[in-house]
C-alpha cells in the first residue's frame, strides 16, 4: 500500500503535491518522491528521497524543485526492491520524458523486464514499477494516452497509475486495476490521489475511478474510458467527511481500521500463495529438497510475533511431523540453543527491525542455521540478513498494538506447515486440497464476525469494570489465549493473563472470584469437553465467562456468562477466526475506559534496542 497523488492546473504543483502525500503518510513511509514538467525548460524534474516525506521536504528545501503547474508524487511502502532512494517513485523511461508514479504489484514484472532488456531498455532499480515506465515508452509514438492504454494491457497484477510526460504538460494519464484511485475536479485544476485526504483541502468533488478505467486529465477537461477505449461518464461523489477520518476511513482508531483490513489482507495472500492446491512461496529461498532436509525448527519472535509462532508450531507439526521449538527471541540468544545445519530458524516479525529478534538470527546464523523470515516490512534489517523471506504484504501496521499483520503471520505460517507437510510427504492430496480449501474460505467468515460486532462491543462494555482478566485455551488455541490477553494489557492496561486451561487448576484458579473476567475460547475442537469442565471450575466460583464459541453450539451458553459465536470452519483454522472477537473486545474496553489504543503508553510498533 502505498499514496499517490498527482496535480494538474496554473497553480505551482510541487507545494501541492508535498503537502496531499503528507495526509497519505499512513499508506506507507519508507521513502518518498516528487516529479513535474518544468515551466523553465520544459523538461522532468525529480525528487526522491529514502524514509519519511520529512526528509524529501528537507531535500527540496536544499535542492528547490522548479516551477512547474503538472506533477505526481509518491509515498512508498516496498513491495518490490528495498525501500530507497533508487527505489523510490517517481520512476522515468530511458529518454527520461515519461514518469509514473504506481501503487500495487506487477505480478509478471519480471517477465516484462527481460523482454524490454532484449530491446536494448536498461533498468536503474529493482521495482516492478520501472518496468511499466519503459512499456510505456515502447509502445509512445507521440500519443501519450495511446501508449499507456497499450502498456497497461500486458500488465498482470494491481496497480493504480500516474503518468506525466515532459512533451505533453497540458496532460496528467491515471489508471487502475485493483489499487484504489481517485480523481478531484478543482476550478483549471485537477487532481489524482489514493485516497481522499490528499486532495479534500482543495475539493470535495470526487471522481472513484473502477477498475478497468483509465483517464486522460487536463486542467479544465477530465475524460475517462474503460481499457477497450470505450468513454465512461462517470460518477461525481461529494464527500463530506474531515480530513483525519479519511485517513483512518471513517474508523475511531487506526487499530479498528486493521482489524477490519484483515479479510482482505489474508484473501491477497492466498490469492498470490496459493495456486489450485500447491503452495508458492516466492522468496522461501528454499528449494524442495533443502526443506526435506530441514529435520528441525526453532521459531524466534517477540510480543505478538511470538504467539504466531507459538500457533505455527501446533499447525507444523501437525501437518508434517516436523519438531518445532518456539523462542522468545531474547531468551533464544542467551540460552545457548542447539542449532545444527539441519535447523531452519523461522524468525516472525512485522517490523523487521526488532532488535531482539535480530540478534537472535545472528545468533542462530553463526552456528550454521538457514534463516527464514516471515515479515512485513519489505527491505527490514531482518529481511536483508535472512536466507529467505515470506513477506506478508499486510500494508502498513499503524496501531500499535497488532492485528492484521499477526493473522498475515498465522496465514503464512499455515502455508508454509502445508509446504512442509507436502515435501515431507505426510499430507496426503485429499487432505491439502481439504485444508486449502478451509483456508481460503477464512476471509469470508471475518466479514461475518464483523458483522456482530455491536453485540461483542456491548459485551466489552458490560465487563469493563473487571480490574483482572484471565484468557483460557487449549491445545492449538492456547496461544491466542495469550494473544487475547497481550491485546488487552497494550491497550486497556488492564491486568490480563493467558493461561493454558489445563494449567488452571495447577495455580490460577485461585484468582477465580465473582471479581474476576476469564475469557475461554471454546470453540470446537478435540478438547472442547475439557474446555467445558474447566468453565464448570470457573462458574462455581462465581468467575465471570466470556466464551468465545462455535455457531450452532446450543449447550455453551449454559456454562458462561455471555458467548461470542464464531462460525464453523476446520478445528485446525479456528486461531484464525478465535482472535477476531479477542481484538475487539481488548478495543471497546481500551476505548470504553479512554485509553490512547493506537499509542498506548510506555510501548513502540517496534524496539530497536535490546
Ligand atoms: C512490540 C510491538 O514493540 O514489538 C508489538 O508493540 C509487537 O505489537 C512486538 O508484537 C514485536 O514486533 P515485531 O515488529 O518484531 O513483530
Amino acid at each position: 500500500m502505498c499514496g499517490i497523488i498527482g496535480y494538474i492546473g496554473d497553480k505551482n504543483a510541487s507545494p501541492i503535491l508535498v503537502n496531499g502525500l503528507k495526509k497519505l503518510e499512513y499508506r506507507g513511509y519508507d521513502s518518498s518522491g516528487i516529479g513535474i514538467v518544468s515551466l523553465s525548460d520544459g523538461k522532468l524534474a525529480l525528487r526522491k528521497a529514502h524514509g519519511k516525506i520529512a526528509n524529501l521536504e528537507k531535500l527540496i528545501k536544499s535542492h528547490p524543485v522548479p516551477a512547474g503547474t503538472v506533477g505526481i508524487s509518491h509515498t512508498r511502502w516496498a513491495t518490490h526492491g528495498a525501500p530507497n532512494r533508487v527505489n523510490a517513485h517517481p520512476h522515468a523511461d530511458s529518454s527520461g520524458k515519461i514518469l509514473i508514479v504506481h501503487n500495487g504489484i506487477i505480478e509478471n514484472y519480471e517477465t516484462l523486464k527481460n523482454a524490454l532488456k532484449k530491446k536494448g531498455h536498461k533498468f536503474l532499480s529493482d521495482t516492478d514499477t520501472e518496468v511499466i515506465a519503459h512499456l510505456i515508452e515502447s509502445h509512445y509514438k507521440g500519443d501519450l494516452f495511446l501508449a499507456v492504454k497499450k502498456a497497461i494491457k500486458e500488465l498482470d497484477g494491481a496497480f493504480a497509475l500516474g503518468v506525466i510526460c515532459s512533451d505533453h504538460p497540458e496532460t496528467l494519464i491515471a489508471a487502475r486495476v485493483g489499487s484504489p484511485l481517485i480523481i478531484g475536479l478543482g476550478k483549471n485544476e485537477n487532481f489524482i490521489a489514493s485516497d481522499v485526504p490528499a486532495i479534500l483541502e482543495h475539493t470535495r468533488k470526487i471522481i472513484y475511478l473502477k477498475d478497468g478505467q483509465i483517464a486522460s486529465i487536463r486542467k479544465d477537461k477530465v475524460s475517462i474510458f474503460n481499457f477497450s477505449g470505450k468513454s465512461v461518464i462517470p460518477k461525481i461523489d461529494k464527500v463530506t467527511f474531515k480530513v483525519d477520518s479519511v485517513a483512518k476511513q471513517g474508523y475511531a482508531h487506526f487499530m479498528l481500521k486493521e482489524v477490519h483490513e484483515q479479510a482482505d489482507v489474508l484473501k491477497q495472500m492466498f490469492q498470490r500463495r496459493l495456486k489450485g492446491d500447491s503452495v508458492v512461496l516466492e522468496g522461501l529461498g528454499l528449494t524442495d529438497k533443502q526443506l526435506k532436509a530441514v529435520n528441525n525448527i526453532i521459531i524466534v519472535a517477540c510480543g505478538t510475533a511470538y504467539h504466531a509462532g507459538m500457533v505455527g508450531r501446533y499447525i507444523i507439526e501437525h501437518l508434517s511431523s516436523v519438531p518445532v521449538s518456539v523462542d522468545v527471541s531474547s531468551e533464544f540468544r542467551y540460552r545457548n540453543p542447539i542449532v545444527s545445519k539441519q535447523t531452519l530458524v523461522l524468525a516472525v516479525s512485522q517490523s523487521g527491525e526488532t532488535a531482539d529478534t535480530l540478534a537472535a538470527v545472528r545468533e542462530a546464523k553463526a552456528k550454521g542455521a538457514k534463516i527464514i523470515s516471515i515479515c512485513n516490512v519489505v527491505g527490514s534489517s531482518l529481511a536483508r540478513e535472512s536466507d529467505g523471506i515470506l513477506y506478508t504484504h499486510a500494508g502498513p501496521e499503524i496501531g500499535v498494538a497488532s492485528t492484521k499483520a499477526y493473522t498475515a503471520q498465522l496465514g503464512m505460517l499455515y502455508l508454509l506447515a502445508i509446504k512442509l507437510g507436502f515435501v515431507h510427504k505426510r499430507l496426503a492430496k485429499t487432505a491439502i486440497h481439504k485444508i486449502i480449501k478451509d483456508l481460503k474460505h477464512i476471509p469470508a467468515l471475518y466479514n461475518k464476525i464483523l458483522k456482530n460486532k455491536s453485540a461483542i462491543a456491548a459485551i466489552a462494555k458490560k465487563n469493563s469494570h473487571f480490574g483482572c482478566f484471565l484468557f483460557l485455551g487449549r491445545n492449538i488455541n492456547f496461544p491466542t489465549a495469550l494473544e487475547g490477553a497481550l491485546k488487552l494489557k497494550e491497550i486497556s492496561y488492564i491486568p490480563a493473563e493467558g493461561y493454558a486451561a489445563g494449567e488452571m487448576k495447577h495455580g490460577p484458579i485461585a484468582l477465580i472470584d465473582e471479581y474476576r473476567a476469564v475469557v475461554c475460547i471454546a470453540t470446537e475442537s478435540d478438547t472442547y469437553e475439557k474446555m467445558i469442565s474447566n468453565m464448570q471450575e470457573i462458574k462455581s466460583r462465581k468467575g465471570k465467562i466470556i466464551a468465545i464459541a462455535t455457531e450452532g453450539d446450543k449447550t455453551i451458553a449454559h456454562h458462561a456468562t455471555h458467548v461470542v459465536y464464531v462460525p464453523k470452519t476446520n478445528k485446525l483454522l479456528t486461531p484464525f477466526l478465535a482472535v477476531l472477537p479477542l481484538q475487539l473486545i481488548a478495543y471497546f474496553i481500551a476505548v470504553k475506559r479512554g485509553c490512547d489504543v493506537d499509542q498506548p503508553r510506555n510501548l513502540a510498533k517496534s524496539v530497536t534496542v535490546e
